[in-house]
């Protein structure tokens, strides 16, 4: 009965709303779980603490001259690692059911093998996640997000080599046995953007810059090792119920113009950004166009075969199906304009996808050039939907920045509040099966190389001026808080 009453009010909802309004609701069901994201190496500081092992950032970030916005590291950052249970109550006080956190490789094993295990630091995550237990959030876990063990990386071991991927494997095996409270588990954080920065343009640590060639053979490594870590849990774990993935980051491209050209300027954009991932995943093989483009410019170059990777039947085995839950991280919308073919002597990521980007002028931009558009996360979820069947949904991370001069942000309630409603809309009238949202990020934290004058934080911190690295409540603070306790959400002049 009580469900008829709920669908005629839903139908009456609808018919309200015939005037291209969005036409959901306003009601996230009881069971969806919004959350905040964080990770290691941008919130924890505590960086040679307690038997810690470096990792790569750490390297990079304390290089001279430095390759990041104002000499800035991680050495501090947020100073998590001491003041985590803090940090959890204040999430739990923003009336979270999830809480995402990623674990510093080289803090549980500071040379990356699991043979030698730095208890502290395995300590120190076990005592984190009773602590997100303890107030009844759901621990969402990513195994790598980016800090890579120094030593391995000494050892000529990084994402390029195929050895890397065993060690993880074993990393990974480690971390599941003993964080048995975790409710959703990933490997590996955002892979497009990890191995175009870190091994493509050498923007990220540790800073190799071979685009078109390494940025790809890491691609091949990171699905490799994820789809063996998932086999391994499968086959290990059988009785754990977390649900097992790899978070891929998606936006959404749309055509510049309504020519044809453009229409597959789009499409091979997403293909090369997103489909280049989730792909090999549901189907078993990189893109058709990503194989054409990267094999069409290797024979120009001269080469016997493609730089790309090839996909073997035994890597599709692997590979295929390898994952409980789409987890995706997603930011803004984007136009792709189709580019000239650039000349066959240089080598890079952006020939092979010759896509030239831009914003659409009426579009509202963020600090960081990027354009709040919530038409776009509806869009891009009903491509999700159709390509890859209804699987559960996590947004795992989707946030804007600001500069952070004001606890005034009204862009970020804008933002999510846009955004939200886009989702719901997406939920109710597209049937699409999104199960959680957790925005990036929990509280202001290093920027990557941009340093720490963007912020995502739901909760701010003031780097430059604060050395008591004071926790303070935002605007957005409290619209956030009212969403995660009501599950509401007014869409009223949301367009
Ligand atoms: C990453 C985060 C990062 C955020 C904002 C994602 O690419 O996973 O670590 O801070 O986006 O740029």
């Amino acid at each position: 009965m009580q469900q008829t009453i709920a669908f005629v009010l839903v139908l009456l909802q609808f018919a309200f709303n015939a005037d291209g309004a969005l036409k959901n609701n306003g009601q996230f069901p009881r069971n969806f779980l919004f959350g905040a994201a964080t990770a290691s190496y941008q919130i924890e500081g505590a960086w040679n603490e307690d038997g810690k092992g470096q990792s790569t950032w750490d390297e990079f970030t304390h290089r001279i001259p430095s390759p990041v916005t104002n000499n800035d590291t991680g050495d501090i950052a947020c100073d998590h690692y001491h003041r985590y249970k803090e940090d959890i109550k204040m999430a739990a006080d923003l009336g979270l059911q999830a809480y995402r956190f990623s674990i510093s490789w080289p803090r549980v094993l500071p040379n990356g093998y699991a043979d030698t295990i730095n208890e502290k630091g395995m300590q120190f995550y076990k005592d984190l996640v009773d602590e997100i237990v303890k107030y009844g959030m759901v621990p969402v876990c990513t195994l790598f997000h980016w800090d890579l063990p120094l030593k391995l990386y000494e050892n000529g071991i990084d994402w390029r080599n195929e050895k890397i991927i065993d060690i993880f494997v074993a990393y990974s095996r480690l971390m599941i046995q003993n964080l048995p409270k975790v409710g959703y588990w990933s490997t590996i954080n955002e892979p497009r953007v990890h191995c175009l920065r870190s091994y493509g343009d050498g923007k990220h640590a540790p800073g190799i810059a071979e685009s078109g060639i390494a940025d790809y053979q890491c691609s091949y490594v990171i699905l490799k090792a994820h789809a063996k870590a998932y086999r391994m849990y499968k086959k290990e774990f059988p009785h754990y119920k977390a649900p097992f993935g790899i978070v891929i980051d998606c936006q959404w491209y749309v055509p510049a113009t309504n020519s044809s050209e453009d229409i597959a300027a789009a499409e091979r954009y997403y293909e090369f950004e997103c489909g280049m991932y989730f792909h090999p995943i549901s189907k078993g093989d990189w893109p058709d166009i990503v194989k054409k483009r990267i094999a069409h410019r290797s024979q120009l170059e001269g080469r016997s075969s493609s730089r790309l990777p090839q996909i073997t039947p035994e890597d599709i085995r692997l590979m295929k199906g390898a994952q409980d839950y789409i987890a995706i991280n997603h930011y803004f919308t984007i136009m792709a304009a189709n580019a000239e073919e650039a000349s066959y002597d240089e080598i890079n990521y952006k020939h092979d996808v010759r896509v030239n980007l831009l914003n659409d002028p009426s579009w509202k931009i963020s600090v960081l050039g990027w354009a709040i558009c919530p038409f776009g996360v509806r869009e891009l979820l009903k491509h999700l939907k159709e390509q890859y069947g209804n699987e559960p949904i996590i947004f795992a991370e989707i946030g804007v920045a600001d500069d952070g001069t004001s606890l005034k942000d009204d862009i970020r309630t804008e933002y999510y509040q846009g955004y939200f409603c886009y989702i719901l809309e997406a939920m109710q009238i597209d049937d699409v099966n999104v199960v959680a949202i957790i925005p990036w990020s929990l509280m202001d934290n290093l920027e990557w190389a941009k340093g720490y004058i963007y912020h995502f934080g739901l909760i701010g911190i003031d780097f430059y001026n604060d050395p008591t690295l004071t926790r303070r409540l935002k605007d957005s603070t409290y619209f956030y808080r009212n969403v995660t306790t009501t599950k509401r959400i007014n869409c009223d002049n949301v367009k």
